[in-house]
């Protein structure tokens, strides 16, 4: 059974600290979506998040902090960029490599140099950060490897409540619904993009200036793929729903069976061809009224709606034609179809 805890309770907060600094264990509500976290320190601790969500060693996480002060303790920071970033960004929905220090294991970093470090926004989290007092916290999203990411407490435990999850603390639905951004800085004039997340292409933009280069190497951006894997942590198939799903990236007029069907649409006035036309088993518009924002909040609920519907044994979604985060739903969608 998996333990339901009461953010507005200080003692059960309390509980979850001194949980976490036993290296045990604890799913917490950040902006993007849920996190599985532990002590970063703490092979321990560690250890039962890669058992816990199946997760295989290669793959490292992302370690949470309350803000570019504590970064000191457990890496370097190698350029003015990064400092920028962090200002701009935090606390927030971007991911930034640093080189680590010591302090954090290698288990934590999947072997390499880098340690991959955001400060979070969610209340819930500093919280539970402020009560750590300087500790740091590994958190990856608390699903099952290559699943769907959980937004709501409710969506945790159906994750990992069967694979022994003891606690997650309830801070309702997530505000942004997808995950973070995850950059590396190259060098002061030259940023890569290792995830598309929550901040967009566009955002960084205004931050780094225009001579800054942004090399985008998310293994479902569609581009510079074959680069991108030899980053950790870049399968191809992830974030997937268990029924099948096609993403439509170019009007085709290959056979589709309508009947049992979904069309999963990004924005209400996207496009559809007219070999499209269904009739579709359901039609879903993640926004109705056109918001890119509120269509990213609404995906991953959404997909897990779909896998439930036992009428629906086939997702087709389409691309969107807005700008900004539509790159990170649409890198969402290219990874979760088959
Ligand atoms: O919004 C988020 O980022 C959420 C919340 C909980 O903070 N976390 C999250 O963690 O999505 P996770 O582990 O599910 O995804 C982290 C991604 C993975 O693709 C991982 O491979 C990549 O970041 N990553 C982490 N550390 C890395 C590193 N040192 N080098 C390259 N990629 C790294
Ligand atoms: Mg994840």
């Amino acid at each position: 059974m998996t333990v339901l805890i009461d953010h507005r309770d200080p003692a059960q907060i309390d509980f979850v600290v001194r949980r976490l600094r036993e290296s045990l264990p604890v799913a917490l509500p950040t902006e993007t979506v849920y996190g599985l976290a532990g002590i970063a320190t703490s092979e321990k601790a560690l250890g039962q998040i890669f058992h816990l969500k199946n997760r295989p060693q290669f793959d490292p996480l992302i370690v949470h902090l309350l803000g570019e002060e504590y970064l000191g303790e457990i890496c370097e920071i190698d350029f003015e960029l990064q400092k920028s970033l962090c200002r701009m960004f935090w606390p927030g929905p971007l991911t930034i490599l640093f080189r680590k220090k010591k302090s954090i294991p290698d288990l934590c970093t999947a072997g390499g140099p880098w340690v991959a470090c955001r400060a979070p926004k969610h209340p819930v989290f500093v919280k539970v950060l402020e009560g750590l007092r300087g500790k740091v916290l590994a958190a990856p999203s608390a699903n099952r490897f290559a699943s769907i990411s959980p937004t709501s407490a409710r969506d945790v435990i159906r994750e990992l409540g069967p694979h022994g999850l003891e606690a997650v603390v309830d801070g309702g639905d997530c505000k942004i619904g997808i995950e973070s951004t995850v950059v590396k800085v190259i060098s002061e004039s030259h940023i890569e993009v290792i995830r598309l997340g929550a901040v967009s292409v566009e955002e960084l933009r205004s931050c780094v200036g225009a001579k800054c280069e942004i090399e985008i190497r998310s293994s479902g951006s569609g581009v510079n793929v074959a680069k991108a894997m030899d980053a950790p942590g870049q399968m191809k198939r992830h974030y997937a729903p268990k029924t099948s799903l096609m993403f439509l990236e170019d009007s085709r007029d290959g056979e589709i069976d309508f009947s049992n069907a979904a069309l999963l649409k990004i924005c209400a006035n996207d496009p559809v061809p007219t070999s499209l036309d269904g009739p579709w088993k359901k039609t879903i518009n993640l926004s109705e009224s056109n918001d890119i924002i509120e269509a990213a909040s609404a995906l991953f609920r959404t997909l897990r709606q779909l896998d439930d519907d036992p009428a629906i044994n086939l997702i087709v979604a389409l691309p969107s034609d807005e700008a900004g985060i539509a790159l990170a739903i649409h890198d969402r969608l290219r990874r979760a179809s088959k």
